[in-house]
């Protein structure tokens, strides 16, 4: 897949043009403070949005006009915000290892190779500090295996992560992006 090229000819579906609705949901009754991580952050409409309720917010992507985009915005008053192209998988990326207090994840688990997603647990537990949490928005009613997205569960997270994370709550949000009702859960682990 090359994001990039996707980029460059508009074809992201996934594109809203705002933060994820299950984020906005959750900030609005807890919050996240610190160094807060988003893998794939595309035009980085939930790393502004983490900004501007205190937190200081890297967004990553591979692709670099996703970037140039996301740089383009107004940034909030807030907070700070911190763009860097990086392959998220990559333990050389100099993203910050052990310097996060969360990763937060949206539309970047689906959007990689299966046969990665144990890098990419990797990769969260490497960036996160001891005791530093992610939270996810896990788009879960996918079932197209020549993806991406590739099909995305619970289940397979709990699997993944439950070496290296526990669990502290699985949960159905209330406010989707319209077209994505009850297609997405999210939930909080913390690196153990
Ligand atoms: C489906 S898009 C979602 C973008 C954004 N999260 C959103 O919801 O608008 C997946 C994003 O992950 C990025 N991506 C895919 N693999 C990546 C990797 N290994 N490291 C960093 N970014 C990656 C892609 O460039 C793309 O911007």
């Amino acid at each position: 897949m090359d994001w990039d090229q996707s980029y460059r000819s508009n074809e992201t579906p996934w594109e809203r043009g705002e933060p994820a609705p299950p984020l906005v949901e959750y900030l609005e009754s807890h919050s996240i403070t610190g160094r807060v991580l988003v893998p794939g952050c595309g035009l980085g409409h939930d790393v502004r949005f983490l900004a501007s309720t205190g937190c200081d917010a890297v967004g990553v992507d591979l692709a670099k006009t996703a970037l140039s985009r996301a740089r383009a915005y107004i940034e909030p008053e807030r907070g700070s915000v911190n763009y860097q192209l990086a392959d998220v998988l990559d333990s050389g990326s100099g993203i910050g290892d052990g310097s996060f207090d969360y990763v937060f994840e949206h539309t970047c688990f689906c959007a990689i190779d299966p046969g990665r997603r144990k890098d990419y647990v990797k990769a969260v537990q490497r960036l996160l500090k001891p005791g530093g949490q992610f939270l996810a928005i896990l788009f879960t009613n996918l079932d197209d295996p020549n993806g991406p997205p590739f099909p995305t569960s619970y289940a397979e997270v709990e699997r993944l992560f439950s070496p290296f994370f526990v669990g502290i709550r699985h949960w159905k949000p209330t406010r989707f992006y319209s077209g994505r009702e009850n297609e997405e859960s999210m939930c909080l682990m913390r690196r153990s």
